[in-house]
């Protein structure tokens, strides 16, 4: 008995059915991120930057990028235009650690989670965001007090040059260093003042130091590698001898500062991560898969003096 052709087509098209569904499939659709970054003060910023640009674009993410320019106001317009765009993450590198707590209400409320990377923010709801992707401020702080306390023998005249003010670094290694140095009551901060991490700005704050200072000044402690870079020029030009006469440490561990290790101008410095792109995309994946994410993901720094700078700068990345 022969089957109706009618039948036998449907017979043939219902085993096939599932076959055809699965090949019709689309992959998951990958994120659209939004990155607000703070601006591009500094060497390890600018090597922040292009780690997450790279890894976006490595895996395919569509990543909308808004620069700061160092104005906090700028950041959070930034940041409503990514709610605007519904995007489907928010990277946030905060300029500053308060004022957040309306937009990133705004960004809970839209149902886009927001990750931050390298600083942290004070906000009265620690759900509004994911996680902190970062370094420990107050330890690096801590390390370079520690240091500079075993280099000088407990005894050093400092001259500091803080970061942004009000911004997670700036608070907490000011925080850390002076915890590391008040065991040692001849180690005093003779001045302390904003550089704004930028080499130029601290350059002009160095000189302001050494005109009201002078020769006083046998130590600089400075929140990161450009200030610290500006502050060996103004040394310089002063005649100061920065690295012999005078002891200059930082944060931050860039390819520049390895350069005035190997010069005999820097003495030392603490590495800060900048390299976070693919933390934070790895991030975000674990995030959508409905995985737990620790508030906190710490990366490990170390420090580096002049010892070791001419074998490692072989192998900076930044
Ligand atoms: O938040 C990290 C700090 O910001 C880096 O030490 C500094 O160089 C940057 O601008």
């Amino acid at each position: 008995m022969s089957i109706p052709r009618r039948v036998a087509l449907a017979v043939i098209a219902f085993c096939l059915a599932p076959l055809a569904a699965a090949q019709s499939k689309d992959p998951p659709r990958k994120p659209v991120v939004g990155f607000s970054q703070v601006g591009a003060e500094s060497a390890w910023r600018t090597a922040e930057t292009a780690s997450i640009k790279d890894e976006a674009s490595k895996r395919g993410v569509e990543l909308k990028f808004a620069d700061a320019q160092g104005k906090q106001a700028a950041q959070v317009r930034s940041l409503r235009s990514f709610i605007a765009q519904k995007v489907d993450y928010i990277i946030l590198a905060p300029i500053v650690e308060s004022g957040w707590d309306e937009v990133l209400g705004d960004a809970k409320a839209a149902g886009i989670p927001v990750l931050l990377v390298d600083r942290g923010v004070k906000v009265k709801d620690e759900s509004l965001f994911v996680t902190l992707i970062a370094s420990d401020f107050v330890e690096e702080g801590r390390m370079a007090g520690e240091w500079l306390a075993k280099q000088t023998g407990g005894k050093a005249s400092i001259v500091e040059l803080q970061g942004t003010t009000g911004a997670a670094p700036a608070i907490d290694r000011r925080k850390g260093f002076a915890q590391a140095i008040a065991a040692h009551p001849d180690m005093r901060i003779i001045k302390s003042q904003s550089g704004d991490f930028s080499r130029a700005k601290g350059k002009e704050v160095m000189e302001a130091f050494i005109k009201s200072e002078g020769r006083k000044i046998t130590a600089v402690y400075a929140h990161n590698d450009d200030m610290a870079l500006g502050a060996i020029q103004a040394l310089d030009e002063a005649g100061m001898k920065p690295g012999a006469g005078v002891t200059v440490i930082s944060i931050d561990a860039v390819k520049g500062a390895f350069e005035a290790m190997v010069e005999g101008k820097l003495n030392a410095t603490v590495e800060c991560n900048p390299l976070l792109g693919p933390m934070a995309f790895d991030t975000i994946e674990k995030h959508r898969k409905g995985e737990t994410i620790p508030k906190f993901i710490k990366q490990t720094d170390r420090l580096f003096d002049q010892s070791q700078a001419a074998e490692a700068i072989k192998m900076r990345q930044y």
